[in-house]
């Protein structure tokens, strides 16, 4: 009897763990049931002839804004924009309006969520000095990816900056922590050397990679004292890569794209705010740096840190201009682009989207392709050209900082438990989007 499916996806090379396969994959009841399937008749089929077939890519660093400025970003646009640009879960952050740093706060975003995204999501719990004894239950909450601490401050009104409190945090729970590590201190000590109205470019000076790097050390010795493994996000000099490289028993790292893309000082030049996001983008010493951490495996995931902001808050001079940038939408276009330059291997990116995170998270039933798993794919067109452009752009602030950029590479499907939620740059169904599972 030849095998029924729910969906086939035919013709399609395939990113296995184990290497790239030409291979026919069987879909049933939302998970992967076959990998090389001969005669098989299925409710639906697609044809990937000329495309790649990757397990769903994931953003572990997205800012939503939700509960905030729907304005800005939501829910269901930030996971339409995730979507479209081949994105399957998203991991959202906690500095919302209010932030989410309690049990109501963790109930409400559950059922919105749920409720609302076109892909899975998890949860970051932020930390606070307040919330520390009630950390170690939140963290095990349905969805809770990780918790977050920022130890520098960004946007928004979480910080817990010095070691006793970051100490007391690390010995409540156990899961791994992800850390914004820029060391408050500092930060506070060097901005009186920089005057309002000096160029954007000053941001990088005030938030200069000593500052990257005086926090990612405290973290790391506290990391050891505690025996807490640590999650170091959007690391972005040269001098913490190397350090880190030391520290691989308890420490893992994110790197975003934008600090693998934009070069200082001509992106403060040519996009003023456009280009100011903390850690901030640095020059190409670093962004080389970057690139050969990403090459020699001392990074585990990649991330866009989507941080969408009013077109006016950008605009504003430095220092009042907003930090952040958006990206889920083309974390996957800008990343292909530099696969086909030859920067990365498509293998190296998948295990950075997809198996990174899984692992480093503890995400269940994600992030390879493999009988029993998920049928979450991203289906990429490699030779695809396509300019990026801000008309593009799926969240309602409606700009990117790579306007104008012209890729070889994009997503041309999005399926997230065998609903193809995404096909020719077109969102699909209504919101389906899960709670994503940690161990
Ligand atoms: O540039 C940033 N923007 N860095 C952060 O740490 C937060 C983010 C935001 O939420 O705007
Ligand atoms: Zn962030």
């Amino acid at each position: 009897m030849t095998p029924h499916f729910d969906l086939l996806i035919r013709n399609g090379l395939c990113v296995l763990p184990w290497g790239l396969e030409a291979a026919d994959i069987g879909v049933r009841a939302g998970r992967i049931a076959a990998i090389g399937v001969g005669d098989a008749s299925a409710a639906e089929t697609i044809d990937a002839a000329g495309l790649h077939v990757l397990p769903g890519l994931i953003d572990p660093h997205v800012h939503l804004r939700d509960p905030g400025n729907p304005a800005v970003e939501s829910i269901a646009t930030g996971t339409r924009a995730a979507v479209l640009g081949g994105i399957t879960t998203v991991f959202d952050m906690p500095n919302t309006t209010p932030p989410l740093t309690d049990a109501a706060g963790l109930a409400a975003k559950q059922a919105h969520a749920a409720a609302t995204a076109h892909c899975d999501i998890g949860l970051y719990v932020g930390a606070t000095k307040q919330n520390i004894a009630e950390l170690a239950a939140l963290e095990l909450g349905d969805g809770v990816c990780a918790i977050k601490v920022f130890a520098g401050s960004s946007t928004g009104t979480l910080l817990v900056e010095d070691d006793e409190n970051i100490e007391r945090v690390m010995r409540s729970g156990r899961r791994r922590i992800a850390y914004h590590a820029e060391d408050e201190y500092r930060l506070q000590a060097r901005r009186s050397l920089f005057k309002a109205d000096d160029p954007y470019a000053s941001h990088m000076l005030w938030r200069d990679p000593e500052t990257a790097l005086l926090g990612t050390r405290r973290i790391l010795a506290l990391a050891h004292k505690t025996g807490r493994p640590a999650h170091i996000l959007h690391v972005s000099t040269a001098e913490e890569l190397d350090y880190v490289k030391d520290h691989k028993d308890i420490v893992t790292i994110e790197m975003l794209a934008n600090h693998l893309t934009q070069v200082a000082p001509e992106c403060y030049e040519r996009l003023g705010g456009y280009a100011v996001m903390n850690p901030p983008l640095r020059d190409k010493r670093h962004v080389e740096a970057g690139w050969r951490a990403i090459n020699d495996g001392t990074v585990d995931t990649l991330g866009s840190d989507h941080a969408p902001h009013p077109r006016a808050a950008k605009e504003r001079p430095w220092p009042s201009c907003s930090s952040g940038l958006t990206g889920v939408q083309t974390l996957v276009p800008v990343m292909l682009d530099h696969v086909n330059a030859g920067r990365l291997a498509l293998t190296r990116l998948v295990d950075l989207l997809a198996a990174g995170p899984a692992r480093v998270y503890g995400l269940v039933n994600k992030g390879r392709l493999a009988t029993g798993y998920d049928a979450d794919f991203t289906l990429v067109d490699l030779k695809r050209r396509t300019r990026i452009e801000n008309a593009r752009i799926a969240s309602p602030c409606g700009w990117t900082p790579f306007d104008g950029m012209m890729v070889t590479g994009w997503p041309a499907a999005t399926i997230v438990r065998g609903l193809v939620v995404m096909r020719e740059d077109e969102v699909l169904g209504e919101a389906g989007g899960r709670l994503a599972r940690f161990r």
